[in-house]
Parts: structure tokens; C-alpha cells; sequence
């Protein structure tokens, strides 16, 4: 150990390298860049933690964003120190004080090889162990060990996602656990080799998501990720790998695959002007993506006013009603296969749709689309088939045998054709093209046709009918109720740009001090305009809060910290923003607010629904009926709102993260606490006077600007 010491010492002499040799280490106060400065290794510790962890982040970013973590499992404690160190035989160590190996990269094809070995931070990011006679480490066949072979939560371009068949690796993402825990938390994004190869996002067991197999060209589920100004997704399938892979097409952009620790995978693009990462792709949010959303034989639709329906010949499990919210149930056969009873069976044709969940399908790539179909007939549990490839006219047999789940229509572009089983009967009358039955009976279906036209006709002008009279009902009200989720969104989003302009943006600091829904003017577009600013305060240089012993402001709005103690800052904006948030969600004021069964005011409310996992109740009922399913979306401004009016101003966001957490699930997204003024209906109504200014009433008001 002294010869460790020794070399300690000699080491703080070098700095701003690229490579570790087996005689200098890596001291916890040092870092190696690479030759371009894009990459930097060293020891770093996550926001809000008290460990350190050796990884590699974008060197030039201000904002840190580690993209490799070495010891995630076993961090150094914030009092101690570790180093990285090289041995003769190119296995790299972390040591901890006392001199413990606390990570090391035994598991590559690290050991032995090697003569010279050194180690060296690549201007890719990678970290690759190479003989250090060879100039160049662009060649990967010449790496004993590289960190592209272990990733964390980032996926770079260039970095390959899947199997080394010979060696059985499996390059996935692992989220963390937390924004402040790089340790492994639940969700796993991988390449799954079963059935047709697909990218697919697990919690544990559970499937969350699946991009759909390779069409030849993207993954057939996410048209949405394909050849683009940014990067070029690429897919290799041979004998010694399978993997998924993204090419740069601009090096001047930088831009990551990441997973959340909220398991939502994001592709983030760096904004130079904004200073920030910018969500450029969350396929997530597509509702249609969530696995199994439309239950087995159901399939999803994004531009159908309803997301779920039934395969042709199939039939709700669970009474068909046209408002559910959950098709988890899924769908029957209307008539069973005859298959079994010696009988004829068919085929439907869809097209353009993501083919159903394949793990235990049976792939044979090389058999024609006609054999399949004969392969399929003559097995009575066959529900489908496919082609493998749909390159060029379509290659390769897939066929399911289970209940067929998560797929998804499009209505053009993506996906491939899919063939489903019916019985034949069942194909004549449901009027669908058929394949492998003999049977036509055309007057039929065209009886069948009509009446289901008129009986949607039918349907749909007493619905109709029936909202037209809710709407009529509704207009002593104020016109906010009638606002759909997209205006109410994009009034919230208005109010938190204005918010941020104030807090942020402008050249003073600007508290508002009294944000409510009557200081909101609307123009005719009903775009947000703050308003009011009688109470505001103006923040200068470094002071960030301040004490009033006149308070002034609005009931149902001021944060406990103001409304006991004076104190206000750009936290309490944010308690009032909050307010708000939950009011145009539920469409109801907070002062006054009654629920029937409890005495909670609008937030107590609403935080508990939120624990009981009801959240989704507190949205107005008439704009749930108008609209087509936003749930997932509510459920987000719902959460925000939530994390605005917590107790504690230190736990609310500050209005850019705010901003952040519109823009997609893979900004920082902690669970709500407890918020303040959480069942103080007592408290409010006793409290000292105030400018209180709402008319009477239950509803939340704007004011709307004229003539504007
Ligand atoms: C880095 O740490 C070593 C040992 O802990 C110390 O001797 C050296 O002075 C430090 N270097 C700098 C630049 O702080
Ligand atoms: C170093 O690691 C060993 C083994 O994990 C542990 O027992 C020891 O307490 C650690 N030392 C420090 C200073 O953390
Ligand atoms: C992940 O699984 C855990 C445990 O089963 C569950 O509590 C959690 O809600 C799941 N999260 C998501 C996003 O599905
Ligand atoms: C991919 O997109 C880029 C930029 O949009 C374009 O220049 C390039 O030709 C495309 N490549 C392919 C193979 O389509
Ligand atoms: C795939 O099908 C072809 C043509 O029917 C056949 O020759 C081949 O043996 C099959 N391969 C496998 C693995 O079943
Ligand atoms: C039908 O396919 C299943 C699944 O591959 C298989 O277990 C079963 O033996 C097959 N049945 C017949 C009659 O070939």
C-alpha cells in the first residue's frame, strides 16, 4: 500500500487528461475530459444527496447530467473520499478510504489481453479500456472493457441497446431510483429478444410499454421516432447481435435517450438559449402507448373519439359504456372458432395496425405470408398471423396462440397487417374482408351495414341531444365551465409563463403577491393576462424573501407562511399558482368549496382523492363528458397543483421546474406532501379581513377582457 500512496501523490500533479495509466490514478478531487472537451469523468454527487458517485456527465453542460454511474450501488460516503485505479492487467477499481474495492469492472472481456493497459474518456462518452500503444480507440474490437457495455439511465447516440448472442450480454437501462438515488429503481427499458424483437419498458414484471416489433425501417408502434434532423434510429439482427441503435445525423446537437426515475422514457435535446434540456419525444404520452390500455381482443385508437374498441366479431367483457374510462376488461369472441367442431374458420384482415404483445408467439422467417395462413388454419388455438418483415412485399411467419393484447391502429403510415381469427360465420356477418373462408353472403352484410349506420346515427344525435341540454343547463354559470381541457391547459400554462416572466425573466424580481383567478384577465382568444399587481413587490439582488406585518391579499390563495407570519416570496406565487391550478381543474373555488361527506376545503380535497388514487374525480363533470379521455394529462396538472400548495415552502417547485413539468414527464416529478391550509375551514373563516373580491358563487371566475 505504500506504492499506492506514493502514487497519490505523483498523481495531483497531472490534470485536464483523457486517460488513467496503471500509474496515475484518479484522485476524488480530479477529472479526466476527453479530447474535445465533451465528457468528463470524476466523482460527482446527485442534487439533494450526501454520497458521492464515480460517473461521466457533459462537460460544457451547467446543468449536471450524468450519463454513466459506476458504483451506483455503493456510493462513498459525502465525509470520505475513493479513487479510480487501473491495474497491469486493465481492470479498473474504485477504492474506497479505508482502501476497499467498492465497484470494479470485472464482467467485461477485461481480463488478460492486454499488455500496456490504460484507460481513456472517449469523446463519445464511452470509457474504454485499450492497449496504450494503439493511437486511435475508435475501434471497438480493440476494447478490453467499455462503459457503452453497462448503461445507466442514458442512452447516447451511438451507444448500442440489446445482445451480444455470443457472450449472452443484454445492454439495458436501469432508471434510478430517485433524482437524488442512482441505485437501480423499478423500471428497466430493454431489448426483448422473445417472439418479434422489440424495445420494451418494464416495473418489475409488469409491462408498461412496448415500441412494437421492427418494421424494416422503426419500431411499428412508434411512427413517431424515426429518421429526423436530430438523429437516425438503426436496428441490426444478425448472428452474433441483436441491438437497437441511434446515429447521430448533427454533432453540433446534443441529445439523449433517458429514463426517468418515474419510468418515462424521453428523448431530451440540450436548448443552448433556454440553458436547459428540452423534451423533444415522449411517446408515453400517447395514451395509446400505455400496455394492455385496451384489455385483450380491444384496440386502441388516438384519433377515435373514444380510445378503445373492440376487434371486429368481438364484444365488450363488461357492459359496453361509452364514457369507461377503464377497458381492462377487454373483449369476447361474439361467436367461438369452429375450428374445434370441425367447422370453417377465417381471417380478418387489419391493417396499419401495431401487431399484439408476441412473447410466446412462433416466428419462422423465412416462410411466406400463404403458408402462415395454412400453418395458422390447421392449429385450432392460433388466434393470428403476421408477416416478420414487412420489407419490400412482406417476409417471414409469426402466429399468436394466446388472447391477443396492446394493439393499436393508425390511421395511416404505421404498423403492418395483421390477421385474426374468426369463426366464418362470424366473418359474413360483421362484413369484414375475409381470407381462407369460402363463404360470401353479401346481401347480408350489407343489412348489417346499414343498420348499424343508422343505429349509430341514431345514438349519436340523442347524445348529442343529451349534451346540448347539459351545456343549456349549465350556461348562471360562468363561462369558465364551458372551457375544454386544451383551453383550460393552455390557460395554465399562459398564467405559468406570465409567472415565470415575473419571477425570472423580467430585469426585477417581481412578487405578485395576490395571484387569484379575478386577477386573470382573459382576452378574446382567452389567452391569460395577470393583472393587479396593486400588492405586488419588487425583489432586489440576492433577496429572495421578506416579512410584512400588513397582510394583504386573498383567502383561499396565501400561503400559511404569508397568511400567519407575513412572509412572502416567489414560493408563496407559487402556493397561490397551485391554488389555481386545482380550481380550473375542478372548476371550483377553493374559499367556500363544499364537497358532500367531508369538510375539506378544494386542497384537502383534492389531496385526498390524490391518496386514495381518485384524483381524477375532482375534474369537472361536464368537461369529462365533452371531451375524449384526458385523464392522464389532467392527472399531471392535478400532481403539479399538488406539489405547489405543499405546507412547506421549501418542497414547492420553483416556477422554471414548473414550466419543466408541463412539458413531459421527465422533468422532476417528486410525490405531493401534505398541503398547507389543508382542512382549516375554521381557521379561513375566522382570519383577519382581506381584499376579498370574488362575487358569490361556487364557481371560478375569470375576467374577461373586452374588446381586445
Ligand atoms: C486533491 O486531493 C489530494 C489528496 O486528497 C491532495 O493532496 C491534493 O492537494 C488535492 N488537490 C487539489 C487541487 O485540491
Ligand atoms: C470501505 O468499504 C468497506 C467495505 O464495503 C467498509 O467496510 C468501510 O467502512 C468503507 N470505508 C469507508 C471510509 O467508507
Ligand atoms: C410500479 O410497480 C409498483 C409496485 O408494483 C407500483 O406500486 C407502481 O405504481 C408501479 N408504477 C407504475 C408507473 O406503473
Ligand atoms: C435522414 O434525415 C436527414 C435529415 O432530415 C436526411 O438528410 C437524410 O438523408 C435522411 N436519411 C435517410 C436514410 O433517410
Ligand atoms: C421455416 O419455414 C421454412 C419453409 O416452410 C422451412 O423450410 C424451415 O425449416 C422453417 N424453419 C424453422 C426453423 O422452422
Ligand atoms: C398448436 O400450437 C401450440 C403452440 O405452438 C402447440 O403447443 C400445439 O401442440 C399445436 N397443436 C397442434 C394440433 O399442432
Amino acid at each position: 500500500m505504500e506504492a499506492l500512496l506514493l502514487l497519490l501523490a505523483f498523481a495531483s500533479l497531472a490534470n485536464a487528461r483523457d486517460t488513467l495509466t496503471p500509474t496515475q490514478p484518479l484522485l476524488h478531487n480530479q477529472t479526466l475530459v476527453s479530447r474535445t472537451q465533451i465528457f468528463e469523468l470524476g466523482f460527482f454527487t446527485p442534487t439533494n444527496s450526501n454520497k458521492w458517485y464515480l460517473g461521466i456527465w457533459f462537460h460544457k453542460i451547467p446543468t449536471q447530467t450524468p450519463i454513466w454511474v459506476a458504483n451506483r450501488e455503493t456510493p462513498l460516503p459525502k465525509s470520505s473520499s475513493g479513487v479510480l485505479i487501473i491495474n497491469n492487467y486493465g481492470h479498473l477499481s474504485l477504492f474506497n478510504q479505508t482502501r476497499h474495492v467498492i465497484w470494479s469492472s470485472n464482467g467485461g472481456s477485461a481480463s488478460g489481453g492486454a499488455k500496456n493497459p490504460i484507460v481513456r474518456l472517449l469523446d463519445n462518452g464511452n470509457l474504454v479500456v485499450v492497449e496504450s500503444e494503439s493511437a486511435k480507440s475508435d475501434d471497438p474490437n480493440g476494447y478490453f472493457w467499455q462503459s457503452y457495455d453497462y448503461p445507466s439511465d442514458t442512452l447516447l447516440d451511438g451507444m448500442k441497446m440489446g445482445w451480444d448472442l455470443g457472450t449472452g450480454l443484454n445492454r439495458k437501462l436501469t432508471s434510478w431510483k430517485s433524482l437524488s438515488d442512482p441505485s437501480m429503481g423499478d423500471f428497466v427499458y430493454e431489448l426483448d429478444r422473445r417472439g418479434l424483437p422489440e424495445m420494451v419498458l418494464r416495473n418489475g414484471s409488469a409491462k408498461l410499454f412496448r415500441t412494437g416489433p421492427w418494421n424494416g425501417f422503426q419500431f411499428s408502434g412508434t411512427p413517431e421516432v424515426k429518421n429526423n434532423s436530430i438523429f437516425k434510429p438503426v436496428f441490426v439482427s444478425n448472428d452474433e447481435e441483436l441491438y437497437f441503435l441511434s446515429v447521430s445525423n448533427d454533432e453540433s446537437v446534443i441529445s439523449r435517450l433517458y429514463l426517468s426515475p418515474l419510468g418515462v422514457i424521453c428523448r431530451l435535446t440540450w436548448n443552448e438559449r433556454v440553458s436547459d434540456w428540452i423534451v423533444t419525444i415522449n411517446v408515453q404520452k400517447d395514451m395509446c402507448n400505455r400496455y394492455g390500455l385496451c384489455g385483450v381482443y380491444g384496440i386502441c385508437n388516438v384519433d377515435e373519439p373514444v380510445l378503445c374498441k373492440c376487434l371486429n366479431g368481438f364484444v365488450p367483457n363488461s357492459p359496453d359504456d361509452w364514457s369507461r374510462v377503464d377497458w381492462s376488461g377487454g373483449c369476447r369472441r361474439r361467436k367461438d372458432l369452429e375450428c374445434d367442431k370441425g367447422g370453417d374458420d377465417g381471417f380478418q384482415k387489419l391493417s396499419f395496425v401495431k401487431v399484439p404483445d408476441s412473447t410466446f408467439s412462433w416466428v419462422n422467417e423465412s416462410m411466406s405470408l400463404g403458408e402462415c395462413q395454412v400453418k395458422c388454419l390447421k392449429n385450432c388455438s392460433c388466434t393470428a398471423y403476421a408477416n416478420f418483415d414487412i420489407r419490400g412485399s412482406g417476409s417471414g411467419c409469426v402466429l399468436w396462440f394466446d388472447d391477443l393484447i396492446d394493439l393499436r391502429e393508425f390511421s395511416a403510415g404505421g404498423g403492418q397487417d395483421l390477421y385474426v381469427r374468426l369463426a366464418a360465420s362470424e366473418l359474413v356477418i360483421a362484413g369484414v374482408q375475409e381470407a381462407g373462408s369460402k363463404k360470401k353472403k353479401r346481401p347480408v352484410v350489407v343489412i348489417a351495414s346499414v343498420t348499424v349506420i343508422i343505429g349509430t346515427l341514431l345514438i349519436g344525435t340523442i347524445l348529442w341531444c343529451l349534451i346540448e341540454r347539459a351545456k343549456s343547463r349549465q350556461r348562471d354559470q360562468t363561462r369558465s365551465n364551458l372551457l375544454s381541457w386544451k383551453k383550460r391547459f393552455d390557460i395554465i400554462n399562459g398564467i405559468a409563463l406570465g409567472l415565470l416572466y415575473l419571477h425570472r425573466d423580467s430585469r426585477l424580481r417581481i412578487i405578485h403577491r395576490d395571484l387569484k383567478a379575478a386577477n386573470v384577465l382573459l382576452d378574446m382568444e382567452m389567452n391569460p393576462k395577470i393583472s393587479d399587481f396593486g400588492l405586488a413587490r419588487i425583489f432586489g439582488g440576492d433577496e429572495t424573501e421578506a416579512n410584512t406585518r400588513r397582510v394583504v391579499g386573498t383567502y383561499g390563495y396565501m400561503s400559511p407562511e404569508y397568511a400567519a407570519d407575513g412572509l412572502f416570496s416567489m414560493k408563496s406565487d407559487v402556493f397561490s399558482f397551485g391554488v389555481l391550478i386545482l380550481e380550473i381543474v375542478s372548476g371550483k373555488r377553493n374559499k367556500g368549496f363544499y364537497h358532500p361527506g367531508n369538510d375539506f376545503n378544494l386542497l384537502g380535497h383534492a389531496w385526498n382523492l390524490w391518496n386514495e388514487d381518485r384524483a381524477l374525480e375532482l375534474v369537472d363533470e361536464v368537461v369529462v363528458m365533452e371531451d375524449k379521455l384526458s385523464g392522464f394529462e389532467v392527472l399531471r396538472y392535478i400532481h403539479v397543483g399538488l406539489l405547489c400548495v405543499q405546507q412547506r415552502p421549501d418542497d414547492r417547485p420553483t416556477m422554471p421546474s414548473v414550466v419543466m413539468m408541463f412539458g413531459g414527464d421527465c422533468a422532476n416529478f417528486p410525490q405531493p406532501r401534505q398541503p398547507g391550509f389543508y382542512y382549516e375551514r375554521s381557521f379561513m373563516d375566522e382570519g383577519p379581513s382581506s381584499s376579498e373580491k370574488f362575487s358569490s358563487g361556487n364557481k371560478v371566475s375569470f375576467t374577461q377582457l373586452e374588446g381586445r
